[in-house]
């Protein structure tokens, strides 16, 4: 991979959500050094994750990304980035097993940093101050000092990437994701959860499978992907002087690819047609994502396919729809529709996070475990009825026993949320939210043939 050409176009447009750096040469001479840092992603492994994604696009496979709202540089440790990644392999084999398709993993960790926010000042104990961005830009502390865009913290943010990435794939090819294992803690969250009843059936039908599986021979020993599995990374690209800085060209192929990340997506709030992160986007290879509210016309969104994705490539782009329980059939049918008179090659994937919101009467910023599996449930049955296919979900989680939305098997309450509420920016899902989660939607997918029209791949 060269150094030298990144895609630096996105500079003379307008641009949303970014900070004001005091020192523009400091800013420069950071930019100059992680130009000079090794990629943390390598081209073939975006290529692969892009094939991935084509089958996923042809109902061939099923798409699963999730981690935290914000990463933070305080709250980094090998624990908390072994039990997200458990977790999520957790779900996986739920997934794969209940919709009889292969599950493609992608983490929202190795660089999800950067927030974009409502407004450029919050107010924090009674002080106003310029708002937090996340730790890859300032800090979150209560003063005005911390709250100064920082260019060194995007060095920071760099190297926590790679050491993350380097544990994920320790942990990825080394044994800990090995089938059996995974099966096991599942068998442990299924015992020892109030809704064991609902996911018993299931959890045995795995058992059943694995024992036939022995008994042919196939288990770790003989069968490599039993005992591995493959993980790949994602994040908002929203600093773009980080993003661009971490681009390079691929030597085989001469394009540019984003080696911050596997996939890279554009949020809900930057995706304006002549802004830019669009224009960033179309510069890069890599398999993208873009968030879709309730406010995206049909139109808006075939202009964002043609921008994004010209060649109408699978796997190039995933649209992650974010509407709101109460707004989805509304809203999602026609957006459905238009992509489909059209012929529009993408992934759908469904991010019910973002449009539940609500405040708790406690204060705090919380989700409602029943409006996230509704929004789910609702995208489900939403492509199902129009003949389009529910491809992945996006989520907000955390391996760990967090209290941040309320619900589930365990009940959470209003006045339970402040006893473990950690999280740096949105409420996430804790381990036995994201799983129940994933019990109650496995099957929804099984009977959806895939696409006979797409060629085999
Ligand atoms: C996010 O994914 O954390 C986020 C900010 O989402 P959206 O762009 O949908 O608001
Ligand atoms: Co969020």
């Amino acid at each position: 991979m060269t150094r030298n050409k990144s895609p630096s176009s996105w500079r003379q447009f307008p641009i949303k959500q970014q900070p004001k750096y005091p020192d523009a040469l400091q800013l420069e001479e950071v930019e100059s050094q992680l130009r000079a840092l090794p990629p943390l992603v390598f081209a073939q492994e975006i290529r692969d994750l892009k094939q991935h994604l084509a089958n996923v696009g042809h109902g061939k496979g099923f798409l699963l990304q999730g981690g935290d709202c914000a990463e933070s540089f305080s709250e980094f440790s090998a624990n908390k980035i072994r039990d997200t990644f458990k977790v999520l392999l957790q779900m996986a084999v739920v997934l794969t097993f209940g919709g009889r398709r292969p599950v493609t993993k992608i983490a929202r960790m190795a660089g999800q940093f950067a927030k974009p926010r409502s407004a450029d000042y919050e107010d924090v104990d009674g002080q106003s101050l310029l708002s937090f961005r996340g730790d890859i830009i300032n800090s979150a502390d209560a003063n005005a000092d911390a709250r100064i865009a920082d260019p060194q913290r995007m060095l920071r943010a760099y190297h926590q990437s790679a050491s993350t990435l380097n544990l994920l794939r320790a942990f990825a090819q080394g044994g800990f994701a090995d089938l059996h294992q995974v099966h096991r803690w599942n068998m442990s969250f299924v015992e020892a959860s109030p809704g064991k009843q609902r996911y018993q059936k299931l959890s045995d039908r795995i058992e059943d499978a694995l024992a036939f599986m022995e008994v042919c021979g196939v288990n770790s020993q003989t069968t490599p992907t039993i005992r591995e599995t493959q993980l790949f990374t994602s994040h908002e690209a929203l600093l773009l002087n980080y993003e661009e800085a971490l681009s390079r060209i691929d030597s085989f192929t001469g394009k540019s690819y984003n080696c911050s990340a596997h996939f890279v997506w554009i949020g809900e709030r930057t995706r304006q047609l002549d802004h830019a992160h669009v224009e960033f986007f179309k510069r890069i290879e890599n398999p993208i994502g873009v968030k879709i509210g309730p406010s995206t016309t049909p139109d808006q969104l075939l202009r964002l396919s043609d921008a994004l994705n010209p060649h109408n490539e699978a796997g190039r782009l995933t649209l992650i729809t974010r509407m709101g329980a109460d707004v989805l059939e509304e809203k999602l049918p026609p957006l459905i529709r238009a992509v489909q008179r059209e012929g529009r090659e993408l992934v759908w994937s469904s991010d019910p996070m973002h449009g539940n919101t609500v405040k708790s009467s406690s204060g705090y910023k919380t989700r409602q475990f029943d409006d996230i599996l509704r929004e789910l449930q609702q995208f489900f049955a939403v492509h199902i009825a129009e003949g389009s296919y529910p491809g992945g979900i996006h989520l907000e989680m955390t391996g760990e026993h967090v209290t941040e939305c309320t619900g589930g098997a365990y009940g959470i309450t209003d006045s339970d949320l402040g006893t473990r509420y950690l999280t740096s920016c949105d409420p996430r899902l804790n381990a036995d939210q994201v799983l129940e989660l994933a019990y109650l939607i496995a099957d929804t997918f099984v009977h959806i043939a895939p696409d006979s029209s797409s060629p085999q791949n």
